[in-house]
């Protein structure tokens, strides 16, 4: 499909490394922006770094790991060497007497594996179904849906320094996790503090407890539980029905391009929460344990009227204000700068109408 030339700013000298020149990139990138990767090299286990490492060339130059392309705004070609990965394989590593220890290579795609360890009779993720993406990606930005996050059965991964090559492994609390949020998306000079562009996730560990239990507290979820009249649902049902929920509100990207949520849900004081309240009486809020209240970024852009709006050919989704979408494709579809001008012009009115800045949560290249 693409051309496979020889590296153009440095000699290669691994023949079994191929460095692909001008690579487009409109399918790795589930917006389906069309843009091209200078260069662009396929990572299929640790060696090949190690192999990229080597090259004087290769190894100077800036980098970027790109995986399913499911949280990315492509704003123009893409100037950094663009590191695809694609490290395959899952496993049952080993169990304890509470726990599935499962490892996936980071390019293989979650949805995939979530059935993956459901069909092996070991589930505890089936309310993240149906998230697009690799597993190498997942914990990047600590998905979440349901009611589950990632850190919830995340034991720990192996990563690659992109400047040592050397291979090291990191648990949660040395990953950070916040609410979409991990060390790999913070840049930081002091050595471990940041890792982003840093490093290379090769393989992530998950564990699986034994003892199951259905998480079913999210609205969505309680209201099939109802429709269905189920009162004990198993994995495979809620798997099946967080399925169905997304496919109701959630574009595939496969039809239509998108990056998922475009904004993060923010996280306000009481005293804010009681002035937006106070703007508008209908916001849809939800108090956490510390006191703090988490607004649905999705209705604040709603309330400003943006659903459906398009600017050139990015749009507003109609079923889910926090998810915007490429309305055409190809060279008639949106470019990075149409989406980001939209991204920009919803955050204004947000700020203009409730004193609030939305932050995003693609990563924007
Ligand atoms: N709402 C509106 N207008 C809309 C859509 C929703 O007013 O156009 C209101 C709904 O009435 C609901 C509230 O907003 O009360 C929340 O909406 P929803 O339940 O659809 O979830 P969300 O908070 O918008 C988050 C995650 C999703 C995840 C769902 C389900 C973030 C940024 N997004 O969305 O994650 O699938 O919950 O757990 O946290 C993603 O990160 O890419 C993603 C899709």
């Amino acid at each position: 499909m693409v051309a496979t030339l020889p590296a153009k700013t440095g000699r290669c000298d691994n023949p079994a490394m191929v460095v692909e020149n001008n690579v487009p990139l409109q399918a790795l990138n589930t917006f389906h922006i069309v843009a091209r990767a200078q260069q662009l090299l396929r990572i299929r286990s640790e060696d090949d770094v190690a192999a990229m490492l080597q090259d004087a060339a290769l190894a100077a130059l800036p980098k970027f790991v790109l995986g399913g392309g499911s949280n990315l705004v492509l704003t123009g070609d893409v100037k950094p060497l663009v590191l695809k990965v694609e490290i395959a394989g899952r496993r049952l590593l080993r169990e304890t007497p509470k726990a599935f220890i499962v490892e996936a290579g980071a390019g293989e795609n979650w949805h995939d594996f979530v059935a993956w360890t459901l069909a092996q009779g070991m589930p505890g993720m089936e309310n993240m179904a149906l998230i697009p993406g690799t597993v190498g990606a997942t914990p990047v930005q600590n998905i979440g849906a349901y009611g589950v996050e990632l850190q919830d059965v995340f034991d720990s991964l192996d990563a690659i320094d992109l400047q040592t090559g050397e291979v090291f492994s990191l648990d949660a609390g040395q990953c950070a996790f916040g609410y979409r949020d991990s060390i790999f998306k913070h840049a930081s000079a002091a050595p471990g503090l940041g890792l982003k562009d840093k490093a290379l996730i090769l393989r992530v560990r998950f564990a699986l407890p034994k003892a199951w239990k259905p998480i079913l507290g999210y609205a969505d979820i309680e209201k099939m539980r109802i429709q269905e009249a189920c009162d004990k649902p198993d994995a495979q049902q809620i798997f099946d029905w967080v399925c169905r929920i997304r496919r109701s509100k959630l574009p595939d990207p496969a039809l239509v391009g998108n990056a998922g949520s475009f904004f993060k849900n923010p996280t306000v004081s009481a005293e804010q929460c009681a002035d937006i309240i106070a703007r508008d009486p209908r916001v849809v809020h939800y108090r956490l344990a510390d006191g703090s209240f988490k607004l649905a970024a999705a209705w604040l852009i709603d309330a400003c009227g943006w659903r459906g709006k398009s600017v050139g050919q990015a749009g507003v989704y109609e079923k889910q204000a926090l998810v915007l979408v490429n309305r055409g494709s190809g060279s008639q579809g949106a470019t990075g700068g149409e989406v980001m001008t939209l991204a920009k012009s919803i955050q204004t009115s947000v700020y203009e109408r409730f004193g609030l800045l939305l932050e995003t949560e693609p990563v924007v290249l």
